[in-house]
């Protein structure tokens, strides 16, 4: 991709970190871990296969390598180690604390997957995943993810852009929004069963903000298929809006003309507006949003939230002229 000037959350290229590495990697944790002890951070989990799946095919099962593409999409901070990024998670549908996701997010069925297309666009119906992903076309970006209860990481997502997906299906020019809407399995999801929020889980974006460069929809992450409870077989990051805004196993895609719902703006529409930029001049009804804490940086490691994480010069133009203090 050309550019004509770096942003300031693209390193350079040569420092990133090759697909080998991480497979190497894995294998090395794999072997016996002694070099936990040496301080390197990255993959325990000894259990993944480490097989290619052929270029272009649906690869099965989280723990698959991927091949992809490296992109100049990325930031210079290191990546969290893979296992707070597999172990400290939200996904309300297998419960509210931060391990459960981990520990019961396997009860999901992920394959076969088929996603929903709805609305007002002209290909709609039920897509296979390989219909809906170019899986020949993935590409790696390394973005921060920050969460709105004030923590961040940095993760190596493996994807392909949301906008170029969207387009796939040509939406109509009414659609100025779009929906997304997690699986719903009470059997498998165990944290369904209560009301915590309104299931199944939804979020939306104005159709601009989608078709974004930064938008994402990524399959995988530390070049593997996605861990189930990181949103396996899909999920959405948005990396300039609080991370309840990057849904998870996407089962069904809605292009509608009317602002969409949301779930945590119906659950409390006075804590988490539509928008949900990353906005350290907003505190949280009940907590500042001025800084975060670095997950799996060291008890004390905090940074200065960013207004919209770091990615202003790529989207700030599309709030021109919003308050989004009001518009939050
Ligand atoms: N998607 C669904 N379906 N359910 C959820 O509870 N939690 C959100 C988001 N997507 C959530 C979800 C929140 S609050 C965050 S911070 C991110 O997922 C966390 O993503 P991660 O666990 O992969 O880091």
């Amino acid at each position: 991709m050309f550019r004509r000037f770096q942003a300031p959350w693209q390193a350079n290229t040569d420092t990133v970190t090759p697909k080998s590495l991480y497979l190497n990697r894995r294998k090395i944790m794999a072997a016996g871990g002694a070099l936990a002890l040496t301080g390197i951070t990255g993959c325990g989990n000894a259990q993944s296969s480490t097989a290619q799946t052929p270029a272009g095919r649906h690869p099965s099962g989280p723990g698959t390598a991927l091949d992809f593409r490296q992109t100049d999409y990325r930031i210079s901070d290191p990546s969290t180690p893979y296992d707070a990024v597999t172990g400290y998670n939200n996904f309300y549908e297998f419960g509210v604390g931060k391990d459960d996701p981990a520990r019961h997010a396997h009860a999901m069925t992920t394959s076969p997957w088929s996603i929903s297309v709805e609305g007002l666009a002209e290909r709609t119906g039920e897509f296979a995943l390989a219909d809906v992903i170019d899986f020949g076309a993935l590409e790696e970006r390394i973005y921060r993810l920050r969460c709105v209860e004030a923590w961040s990481m940095v993760i190596p997502w493996i994807g392909v852009p949301l906008g170029s997906v969207l387009q796939s299906f040509q939406p109509s020019s009414e659609a100025r929004y779009v929906q997304f809407e997690t699986y719903l399995n009470r059997d498998e999801m165990r944290g369904t069963r209560f009301r915590v929020l309104d299931w199944p889980y939804v979020e939306g974006l104005r159709m601009d903000e989608a078709v974004n460069e930064l938008a994402f929809l990524a399959v995988g992450l530390y070049g593997e298929v996605l861990p189930n409870q990181n949103g396996a077989p899909i999920r959405l990051v948005v990396p300039w809006k609080y991370g309840y805004k990057s849904i998870k196993s996407i089962r069904a895609i809605r292009f509608t003309a009317e602002q969409p719902d949301t779930s945590w703006n119906l659950s409390a529409p006075h804590e988490y507006g539509f928008y949900s930029n990353v906005n350290p001049n907003r505190a949280h009804p009940r907590w500042s949003q001025s800084s975060e804490r670095v997950i799996g940086g060291g008890v004390f490691a905090r940074r200065e939230t960013e207004m919209f994480n770091g990615y202003e010069e790529q989207v700030a133009s599309l709030y021109e002229g919003m308050d989004l203090l009001v518009n939050h």
